[in-house]
C-alpha cells in the first residue's frame, strides 16, 4: 500500500498499470491524471495536501460533502455484520430499507426499485425492462429508442447507443441499435431571434414528424436527461418536456427521464422531473447522488402499471452487486441526511445567487453562455475569432493552480457542487473561476 502521499508512486504504478476511463491509448503511460489524496466537506487534497473546492463534486455525487463520519461507521458496521449476500435468492434489511425509502420519493406509481452499482447499468437495465415490456405485449416489432444528440446516457454498449455525442460512440458497434436521435434543446444552435416558444414548437414538432415517419408502433420509448448533463447543462425550454410526456402518452410509447445525474438534490428535488418539470414517468433512472458518491449505488424506478401490464414475465436481468448491503446501508444515511439538514431546501434557497455569480462571468469577452439550474451550472466559452479553441481543458488546469477543480468540456467548465456549498463559498469558487478563464484567454489574445 502506498503512503498517502507518496505521488511519484501512485504516479508510477497508475503510467504502469491503469487504464482509466476514456483514455487515450496513445498517451498510455504518458499523461497522469492528477493525484488526489484526500477530501473534506465542499474539498479535495491534490497532492502536497493542496486543497482544491470540488466544483463538479466529484462526478456530479459528492452532495452531502466528503469525510461524513457517520456514513463511514455505518458502511464498516454493516460490512461487519453482512458484508455481501446474493441478491439472487436472497435478500437483506438494507437493500429492502433502501428500495422502501427510495419509493417514497419517486413520482407517481414508480413504487418498485431495481437496483445495481453504475449508472450505465441503470440505463441498460431500464432499457431491457423496455424490451421486455414491448416484446412480452406482443409489440414486438416496438424497439425503436427516441433519444437526443448531445445526451450522454453510459458506457455500457446499450447505454452507449442511446448516447448522442459522437465522441461516445467512435469506433463501437453502436450504430447497429434501434435509435433515433431528435435535436437536443440547446437554444445556442437556432439561428438569432428564435423565441423559446418557438424553439419549444419546433422541437415538438420534430418529435411528432419522427413519430409520423417511424410509426408509434415501432417506437418503444423516449430517454432524455432532463436537464443534459455532460452536453453542457442543456436546460430544456419552458413545457418542452411536459408535452413530450403527453406525445409519448398518446402514442403508447414509455418515456425514461435519464436522472442519473439530476435525481437526489441537484435542482433542489429528490426527482427532478415530477417537482421541477411537472411530468410523471413510467420508469426514472437514478444514481449518483443516492450515496452522495460514498459507494457505487444506482438503479431504476418502475411505475406499477408497467409491471401489472407484464406481471407474467420474468425480468431475466440482474447482478451478482444488485442490492449489495454495504451499499445499501449508505443511501438511507445519505438520504437522512439531505433530510435532516434541510439541504434539497438549501439548495432551492441558494440556487439563484449561484445561477447570478455564474452570470457575472458574461462580462468577459471570452465567455458566449451561461446556464445554470439548481446547482448545475455550465459556463461556455468561445475565444473570439477562434471557435475551434478546445480552451475547456486550460481553463481547469489554471483553476487547478488556483484551487479549483472544475469539469472541463471542450470550451465549457461545468459546476455541481457539493449541495452543502455556502454563499462565501460559491463567491470563492466564482472568483477562482473568473481569474482561470482571464489566465487562459491571455493565452489567446485576438
Ligand atoms: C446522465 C448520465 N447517465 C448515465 C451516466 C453513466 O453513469 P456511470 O458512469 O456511473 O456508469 C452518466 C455519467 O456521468 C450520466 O451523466
Amino acid at each position: 500500500m502506498y503512503k498517502l502521499h507518496d505521488i511519484t508512486a501512485i504516479e508510477a504504478a497508475t503510467r504502469s498499470h491503469l487504464i482509466q476511463p476514456w483514455e487515450s491509448i496513445s498517451t498510455l503511460g504518458e499523461i497522469v491524471r492528477p493525484v488526489i489524496t484526500g477530501s473534506k466537506n465542499i474539498y479535495v487534497l491534490g497532492d502536497q495536501g493542496r486543497k482544491l473546492i470540488d466544483g463538479p463534486a466529484g462526478m456530479w455525487c459528492s452532495q452531502i460533502g466528503c469525510g461524513r463520519k457517520n456514513i463511514a461507521e455505518a458502511m464498516a458496521a454493516q460490512a461487519m455484520h453482512l458484508s455481501y449476500n446474493s441478491p439472487w435468492y436472497t435478500t437483506s434489511s438494507p437493500a429492502a430499507h433502501l428500495a422502501e425509502k427510495i419509493a417514497n420519493v419517486t413520482p407517481g406509481d414508480l413504487n418498485h426499485v431495481f437496483l445495481t452499482s453504475g449508472g450505465s447499468t441503470a440505463v441498460d437495465a431500464a432499457l431491457r425492462l423496455v424490451q421486455l415490456y414491448q416484446n412480452v405485449r406482443g409489440k414486438t416489432d416496438k424497439n425503436i429508442v427516441l433519444a437526443r444528440t448531445g445526451g450522454y446516457h453510459g458506457s455500457t454498449h446499450l447505454s452507449a447507443a442511446m448516447s448522442g455525442s459522437p465522441a461516445s460512440r467512435r469506433n463501437f458497434d453502436v450504430d447497429r441499435e434501434p435509435v433515433s436521435f431528435l435535436t437536443e434543446p440547446n437554444r445556442l444552435n437556432l439561428p438569432a431571434g428564435v423565441t423559446e416558444e418557438g424553439f419549444c414548437e419546433f422541437l415538438l414538432l420534430e418529435l411528432r414528424n419522427r413519430i409520423a415517419e417511424l410509426g408509434a408502433d415501432k417506437i418503444a420509448a423516449f430517454i432524455a436527461e432532463p436537464v443534459q448533463a455532460s452536453g453542457g447543462v442543456i436546460v430544456p425550454p419552458d413545457g418542452y418536456l411536459k408535452e413530450v410526456r403527453q406525445i409519448c402518452r398518446e402514442n403508447d410509447i414509455l418515456y425514461i427521464p435519464e436522472e442519473v445525474v439530476t435525481a437526489f438534490g441537484l435542482c433542489g428535488a429528490w426527482f427532478a422531473s415530477e417537482e421541477v418539470f411537472g411530468i410523471t414517468p413510467d420508469t426514472i433512472t437514478f444514481a449518483k447522488g443516492v450515496t452522495s458518491g460514498y459507494v457505487p449505488l444506482v438503479g431504476f424506478a418502475v411505475s406499477d402499471r408497467i409491471l401489472n401490464e407484464i406481471a407474467a414475465a420474468v425480468y431475466s436481468n440482474g447482478y451478482t452487486y444488485s442490492g449489495h448491503p454495504v451499499a445499501c446501508e449508505t443511501g438511507p444515511k445519505s438520504m437522512d441526511i439531505l433530510e435532516s439538514e434541510e439541504i434539497l431546501e438549501h439548495v432551492r434557497d441558494i440556487a439563484p445567487y449561484f445561477k447570478s455569480k455564474l452570470s457575472q462571468l458574461k462580462d468577459m469577452e471570452i465567455v458566449k453562455d451561461v446556464r445554470a439550474v439548481g446547482l448545475l451550472g455550465a459556463v461556455e466559452c468561445e475565444v473570439p475569432g477562434q471557435p475551434d479553441i478546445a480552451i475547456g481543458a486550460e481553463i481547469d488546469r489554471h483553476c487547478v493552480e488556483l484551487g479549483l477543480i472544475v469539469r472541463p468540456g471542450r470550451n465549457m467548465c461545468v459546476m455541481s457542487p457539493p449541495l452543502i456549498i455556502t454563499r462565501d463559498q460559491i463567491d470563492d469558487m466564482v472568483g477562482i473561476l473568473r481569474e482561470g478563464i482571464l489566465r487562459a484567454s491571455a493565452n489567446h489574445p485576438n
